[in-house]
Parts: C-alpha cells; structure tokens; sequence
C-alpha cells in the first residue's frame, strides 16, 4: 500500500520543545536523580533525545508491554514482553512514553509499577491525543505536544512497524 506521509510537526519543532520540557525536569528534579522508564519501541527514540538534554542524574530502563485484544483499541490488559533489569525501590520514576491515546496501557502499567516501591512516579510523553482518552485518571505530567485525533508516525512511532525512524512527526494518508 502506498500511504504518504504529511509533515504535522518539524524535526526542529520537536527537538526545540524537547529541550523545554528537559529544562523542566531538571528544574523540578534539581540534585535529585531521575530513573527514566523507556516504554518500548515507541519511546526510545523520544528517550534518548530527552536523556541527552537532562543534566540531573539520570538512569535508564527499558520495558517493553503489549496490549491484549485485537483491533486499533488497546483492551488496557497488558503482557509485560520485556520487563525492566532495576527495581525501583526508592526511585524517582519517570516514564517516558511516544504516545498516550486512550491511557489504557498506562493506566495499567502505572498500577504495577507502583507496588514496587518507587519514590514517586511521574508520567512524560512526547505526544497526547486527549481527545481520545478513557482512563481519566492518566495525569500526564510532561507533554511535548497535544494532537488531534490522527494517526501519527515518526520519532519512533509506526505504522505496521515502518518509519519509526523519520525524525519528524508526520500524519499518515492512505
Ligand atoms: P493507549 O493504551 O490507547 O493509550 O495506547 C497507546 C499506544 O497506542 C501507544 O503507545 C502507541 O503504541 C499506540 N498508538 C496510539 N495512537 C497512535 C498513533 O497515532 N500512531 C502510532 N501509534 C499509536
Ligand atoms: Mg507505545
């Protein structure tokens, strides 16, 4: 299928607003550590460009969920594929996701998380669509940009697992 890609934000866009909200984390974790939680594959490409930027100390993780159930709509009962190397005793957690749509996954990865005993959790994603949300309780605590209701690729989002490597965010056309 040959589906196009419309540019919706500009790599300079992005990085410029990656930067401001890394300059938020390190104001709000100023002489604090922060253990960021990478939610794969989306997030990684978001992940280290936010990492670069932050100049509190910084550890990483990786974790990698899927969602059960078919179809578009993520079913909120999530497979841990990969779970994460650290515990999080004691931490202070940030998760950085590509993406929070209905906050089911979240939702759900967030409720695990906290019975391992982190400091706190705190949520960072580079995009939210809020229209779309159905777990209201998701509070997104740093977002790079809201969005309308399209399907978006780029900055290691997909489509069908393909361009998650273009380093602009872009709306697909079928
Ligand atoms: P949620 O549980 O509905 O919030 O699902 C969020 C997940 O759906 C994200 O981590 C993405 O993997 C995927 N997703 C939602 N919207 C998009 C999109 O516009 N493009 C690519 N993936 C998306
Ligand atoms: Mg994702």
């Amino acid at each position: 299928m040959a589906e196009k890609i419309r540019v919706l934000i500009a790599e300079e866009d992005v990085n410029k607003k990656i930067s401001e909200v890394a300059a938020r984390i390190n104001r709000d974790y100023e002489g604090r550590p922060v253990h960021l939680i990478c939610i794969l594959k989306g997030g990684a490409f978001f992940t280290c460009e936010l990492a670069k930027r932050l100049t509190v100390p910084v550890s990483l993780d990786f974790m990698s969920v899927s969602s059960y159930g078919g179809g578009t709509e993520s079913s909120g009962v999530v497979r841990i594929v990969k779970d994460l190397d650290e515990p999080l005793e004691g931490k202070d957690v940030l998760i950085v996701e590509d993406i929070i749509d209905s906050g089911r996954t979240l939702a759900y990865l967030i409720e695990i998380l906290k019975q391992r005993g982190p400091k706190s959790i705190r949520l960072c994603t580079l995009l939210d669509k809020p229209e779309r949300r159905v777990k209201k309780q998701v509070k997104v605590d740093y977002t790079c940009f809201s969005i309308p209701d399209e399907f978006v690729v780029g900055y290691g989002l997909d489509y069908d697992q393909k361009y998650r490597n273009l380093p602009y965010i872009g709306v697909v056309e079928f």
